[in-house]
């Protein structure tokens, strides 16, 4: 076995803080751009639902058609003022909302957050920690730090916290003195790290499930039918039309062989018990509650060169992807082409006249591994990050985990292409066909979907890149996930304060 020792640490993600890297990016773009107005703008003259036919003929006009009215909708209902905000917060969950919410909604409001009530990620990741005693929680958190590793664990104390350079504490330093004392565990690796198969089990310990298969005991949690097979699985649509169904494990039993964390992760660090840990992504069977990934407007996925102004209709008409092979250990004992990114470049690497793909470095894998994957697909050299802004479509796909591009890809004034199967902190605000066009893990209908956008949905492909671009500055900035870690820890602390 060969690994080369600098590309495996790739398995992992630094959990180095950037923060100079952070604060330039947020200069540059809200100071040093005159070409753009990236104040806050009125969301609903942004998007134009009329130049979809009515009634939209064609499946994906009527997806883009569904999907606008449906983000119009979100846009309009949110609060504007704290007692607007109690009021939703009691119709929508049926209880009270947690100490210091409405410093929260005052804050958010403050910050010119476009998302103020629509928070129901943090309300499915705390869930089914809700069940638990907060002396049960506060053993199994103390048990859990015991015993796993490459987890940190951040504690707040009377508005401050002794750990400096952590991203979150960065993000959350100018709130930390609005927040009850608290701790939690946060994870350092890429991968999620809590399967919670066993929810009873008060000794939280965790293996080593890495470099072989993993399927089985990730959808362990699904119901199942008599002779074994998953429960509620569903014939999926041509096109994809619900993010919810598609990251279901649960309904999607194929995907067993087509994605790289399930034939052979390159890291996975599990516990089989049901501990809140802090991770940036998931699958939709495992029980970690999701924070922002800060990686996001890290220097090395965003900077000033990253933002494009071409006029759309001058680039050209493919869709482009470079990248490595991340997302599985590809050792001897596992079919290659199982892992993701491969499977896209076999699929569509012959096709030039609508794609120009390549796989620009091999790692994560035995040599002999390696070689045969460079035979088959190749090796161009590796690109300028900024060759893709020269393309009308853009392809992002998961490596290990999620992928760092997204939001410089989706500002990018081209049409994203996304292929996922993690959940985010952002899932509620990232809408498919208004954002991104999203992309079956089977890939059966992905030349279709180029296509259409380069002839009867031109249009619709100029404002899709179009309205991406501007609501990365909107609600994805940094601001944006300091509100959401904010609101999160006010529900986290809350359960460990129950009066029952
Ligand atoms: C919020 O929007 C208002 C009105 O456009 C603007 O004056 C203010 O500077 C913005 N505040 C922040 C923190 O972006
Ligand atoms: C908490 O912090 C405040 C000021 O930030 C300080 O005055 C106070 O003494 C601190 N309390 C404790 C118990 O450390
Ligand atoms: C973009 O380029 C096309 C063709 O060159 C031109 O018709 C269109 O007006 C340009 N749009 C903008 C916003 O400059
Ligand atoms: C793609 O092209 C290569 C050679 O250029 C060929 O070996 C391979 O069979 C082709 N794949 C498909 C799916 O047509
Ligand atoms: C990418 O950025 C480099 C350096 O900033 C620049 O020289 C190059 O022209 C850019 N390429 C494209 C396609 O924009």
């Amino acid at each position: 076995m060969s690994v080369h020792p600098q590309l495996w640490r790739r398995c992992l993600r630094s959990p180095t803080t950037k923060v100079i890297a952070v604060i330039v990016v947020v200069l540059i773009i809200f100071h040093n751009l005159p070409l753009r107005d990236f104040g806050f703008f009125s969301r609903e003259k942004i998007i134009r639902i009329s130049t979809i036919p009515d009634p939209p003929k064609h499946p994906i006009d009527q997806l883009i058609y569904k999907q606008r009215t449906r983000y119009q909708e979100l846009l309009k209902r949110q609060s504007k003022s704290p007692k607007e905000a109690i009021t939703n917060y009691k119709l929508r969950y049926k209880r009270d909302p947690p100490p210091g919410f409405a410093d929260w909604v005052r804050y958010a409001l403050q910050q010119n957050s476009t998302i103020i009530d629509d928070f129901d990620t943090i309300e499915k990741v705390l869930h089914p920690f809700r069940q638990l005693e907060p002396g049960h929680l506060e053993s199994r958190i103390e048990s859990a730090r015991r015993t796993g590793s490459r987890l940190q664990t951040v504690s707040i104390n009377n508005g401050t916290s002794l750990l400096a350079g952590l991203p979150i504490l960065e993000s959350l330093k100018d709130v930390l003195p609005s927040l009850p004392d608290m701790t939690f565990l946060l994870n350092e690796l890429d991968e999620p790290r809590v399967i919670g198969s066993q929810p009873d089990k008060d000794d939280i310990s965790f293996h080593d499930y890495g470099r072989r298969p993993s399927w089985t005991k990730l959808t362990a949690s699904c119901q199942k039918t008599d002779n074994g097979e998953l429960e509620g699985q569903q014939k999926h649509p041509y096109f994809l039309e619900s993010i919810t169904n598609s990251l279901d494990l649960c309904r999607n039993p194929g995907y067993e062989d087509q994605y790289g964390m399930f034939t052979s992760p390159c890291t996975f660090v599990g516990t089989e018990g049901l501990v809140p840990v802090f991770s940036v992504a998931r699958v939709s069977t495992m029980r970690d509650v999701l924070v922002p990934g800060h990686d996001y407007h890290n220097e090395g996925f965003l900077n000033k060169d990253d933002v494009d102004f071409r006029n759309f209709t001058s680039k050209e008409n493919k869709l482009y992807w470079r990248g490595s092979n991340t997302g599985t250990y590809a050792s001897s004992q596992m079919k290659w082409e199982t892992n993701h990114r491969a499977r896209f470049m076999l699929k569509v690497r012959n096709n030039t006249d609508l794609f120009d793909v390549g796989m620009t470095a091999y790692i994560q894998c035995d040599w002999n591994v390696c070689q045969a994957m460079e035979k088959a697909l190749g090796l161009p050299p590796r690109a300028d990050k900024n060759a893709s802004f020269k393309y009308k479509f853009v392809m992002d796909m998961d490596g290990n985990g999620y992928s760092g591009r997204f939001y410089r890809l989706l500002q990018s004034n081209s049409v994203v292409f996304k292929q996922t199967l993690v959940e985010q902190w952002h899932d509620e605000r990232v809408i498919p066909w208004v954002h991104y066009v999203p992309v079956t893990v089977g890939l059966d209908e992905i030349e279709d979907l180029v296509k259409f956008f380069l002839t009867e949905g031109t249009r619709q492909a100029e404002e899709i890149a179009a309205e991406s671009t501007s609501w990365v500055q909107a609600a994805l900035r940094p601001i944006d996930m300091t509100i959401y870690e904010y609101r999160l820890l006010l529900e986290y602390a809350a359960l460990f304060k129950k009066t029952s």
